[in-house]
């Protein structure tokens, strides 16, 4: 679902997914530069606008999936982060990406993914926050280490990438409400 709660970030908002944002979301997610770092299916991109629409349709009715999108405080569309809920209600793991590759490194993915936190960790009463990610995506890494995420193993053969043959290792890294230490969104 796109929930309707408009979070307010130091750099970034994040706001409900509308269906203009998806061709900015096809263009993303079909970038080698950008798409090397997601795990996707292994049938992979291209995406199409049929796919992505079939996306946004699904979503929008499945109450485990809450994703938003994160733009500026300008109104400019940086991408969009996720917390998919799994086995456990109170537990869920998070995805995010920026797409502008022009606005990496500037502190959108930080302040988005502690956004996110504290509004999962607040008004939603998650309990334990996790990710995965690919142990040489250092970016990713950095971002998620300053947001107060631990690493918590090394998943060995994490994913290949698509049209690759070679298996690559992943990182699992998770905070738990105790360990939060920024503003809790309630
Ligand atoms: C990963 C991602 C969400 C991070 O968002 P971002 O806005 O670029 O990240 P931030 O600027 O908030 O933080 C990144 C930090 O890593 C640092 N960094 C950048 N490249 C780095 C590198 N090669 N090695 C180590 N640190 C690096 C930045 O300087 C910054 O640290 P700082 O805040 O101390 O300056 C974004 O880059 C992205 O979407 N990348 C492509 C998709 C992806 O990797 N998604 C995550 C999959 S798990």
């Amino acid at each position: 679902m796109f929930p309707a709660v408009v979070l307010q970030g130091r750099l970034v908002r994040l706001r409900p997914v509308t269906e203009t944002d998806l061709p900015c979301f096809l263009r993303w997610l079909n970038d080698p530069d950008i798409n090397r770092w997601l795990a996707m299916p292994e049938s992979g991109p291209p995406a199409t606008l049929e796919a992505e629409h079939a996306w946004y349709e699904r979503t929008k009715q499945d109450p485990n999936q809450l994703v938003w999108s994160i733009e500026t405080h300008g109104g400019h569309l940086l991408g969009n982060v996720a917390l998919h809920r799994g086995f456990r209600a109170d537990a869920a793991e998070l995805g995010l990406f920026i797409g502008e590759k022009g606005e990496w490194s500037k502190g959108y993915g930080t302040d988005a993914v502690r956004t996110t936190l504290g509004h999962a960790f607040g008004q939603m009463g998650f309990r334990r926050i996790y990710l995965h990610t690919d142990v040489e995506n250092q970016r990713a890494h950095r971002c998620f280490v300053q947001c107060g995420l631990r690493q918590e193993g090394l998943v060995k053969e994490y994913r290949r990438r698509w049209g690759e043959t070679r298996f690559i290792d992943g990182l699992l890294m998770a905070i738990l409400t105790r360990e939060f230490t920024g503003e809790l969104a309630v």
